[in-house]
């Protein structure tokens, strides 16, 4: 597997949709966010969008891997491989911001990643439709860090 850089005009949607259901807010977050795309056999089968949020603090947008490609341990290289950049890049620290249960939570934090403040409400201000998972719907976001 080798991980790219390229410019946000060609990041993957179709599998950033994966991550988050809103293609306008993918469409709002890309310009001005680094994107690295994991690339298998010639074809894009992950993908993380990064953006400087302050000076020094970075966030990340989304990450996704295609469905069929997923728990081979893509998901994970491709996230180290953009907390290692962003490192280099000259940030003090990553956030993310994840829903309240699923195994996302546990992957990020298993990755080095600690909770520090919740936003409540956040899917249900931010989203049209309501989002499910498990079964669940989304209603609060956790923000999480990894500090350098
Ligand atoms: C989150 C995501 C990027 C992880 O990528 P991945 O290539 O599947 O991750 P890995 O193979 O490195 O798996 C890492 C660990 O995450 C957990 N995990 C990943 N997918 C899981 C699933 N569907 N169910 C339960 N645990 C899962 C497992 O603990 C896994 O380790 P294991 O397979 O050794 O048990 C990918 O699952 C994905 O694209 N999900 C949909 C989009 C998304 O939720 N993005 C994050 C938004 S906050």
């Amino acid at each position: 597997m080798e991980i790219r850089k390229v410019p946000y005009t060609e990041a993957p949607i179709e599998l950033l949709l994966e991550a988050d259901p809103s293609v306008e807010k993918i469409k709002a977050y890309l310009p001005g966010s680094s994107c690295f795309v994991a690339m298998l056999e010639g074809k894009p089968v992950g993908a993380c969008v990064v953006q400087c949020i302050a000076p020094a603090v970075y966030e990340l947008m989304s990450i996704a891997v295609a469905p069929e490609y997923q728990r081979q341990g893509i998901g994970s290289k491709l996230l180290r491989h953009v907390v290692t950049t962003v490192r280099d890049m000259g940030a003090r620290r990553l956030e993310v911001g994840t829903g309240t249960f699923g195994y996302q939570l546990a992957w990020y934090q298993r990755e080095g990643f600690r909770v520090f403040a919740i936003d409540r409400d956040f899917f249900l201000v931010n989203y049209k439709e309501p989002i499910y998972e498990n079964g669940i719907q989304l209603q609060d976001m956790l923000r999480l860090a990894v500090e350098y």
